[in-house]
């Protein structure tokens, strides 16, 4: 692997090209087919769970053995192993076939359904069938031009009553960021309820590099959040 300054170049390069030719996920494929294997090129791979989906899990019930779980963009994997082993049937997807073959590489015996899928295509064909859908900082990877068709997508998955919990970085105003990543404004997060989920959490976690939220939604108005507190 090149050294660390020159790999956030090469990184931020094809992502900017990526972006001006109108192919703003291309990039993805390449970052991992470039790691060859070596998770520390992959500037967002931690090769352990968010640790902040495992706090509000800890807070949520132990789900039915029926309750369908999604996570969208799971990059190597480790967010959807723990979903597993919460208990929940998980389905995990990623534009990246490097990605994918990396995940069922490292969890040969894994519950979790690993797919190769573009999630604007997914999107099309598992509509409203998922109880939990997860997304973390994939809805900030990709650009502004694609923001609003990128967060009708992740809704559109969650089924009546369903759940979404999303960990993203946010930006302060509506400016365009200098990305990649590009983080939300408060003006997109509305975009989310506009799709008919209601926010019933917020929580900003301290301790983070670039200014971050955790937001838990759902589909219906009555059902009270016990999580994020
Ligand atoms: C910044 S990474 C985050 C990965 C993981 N969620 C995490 O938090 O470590 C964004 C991920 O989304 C995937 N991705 C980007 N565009 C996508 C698309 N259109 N459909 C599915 N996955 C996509 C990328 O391949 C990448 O793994």
């Amino acid at each position: 692997m090149s050294d660390p300054q020159s790999r956030r170049e090469y990184i931020r390069d094809i992502a900017t090209k990526a972006t001006k030719d109108d192919h703003p996920s291309r990039w993805f494929e390449q970052v991992y087919t470039t790691a060859e294997g070596e998770s520390a090129a992959i500037p967002w791979a931690q090769m352990q769970p968010n640790p902040h989906l495992l706090a509000w899990l800890d807070k949520c019930d132990r789900p039915s053995p029926s309750q369908r779980a999604l996570v969208v963009g799971c990059g190597l994997g480790d967010d959807a192993e723990a979903l597993a082993e919460r208990g929940y049937q998980v389905t995990a997807f990623d534009i990246s076939p490097t990605a994918i073959a990396w995940c069922q590489e490292r969890f040969p015996n894994s519950s979790v359904e690993y797919q190769v899928a573009d999630l604007f295509e997914f999107a099309q064909t598992h509509s409203q069938a998922f109880d939990l859908v997860f997304e973390c900082r994939t809805i900030q990877a990709l650009p502004l031009t694609v923001r609003q068709p990128t967060i009708s997508a992740i809704c559109q998955l969650l089924a009546p009553e369903g759940t979404l919990f999303l960990i993203t970085n946010v930006r302060e105003d509506e400016a365009e960021p200098d990305g990649p990543p590009w983080p939300l404004s408060e003006t997109e997060l509305q975009q989310i309820s506009q799709q008919g989920l209601q926010e019933v959490q917020r929580h900003r976690p301290s301790g983070t590099k670039r200014p971050t939220l955790c937001l838990e939604y759902q589909r219906v108005s009555q059902r009270v959040s016990q999580n994020l507190s």
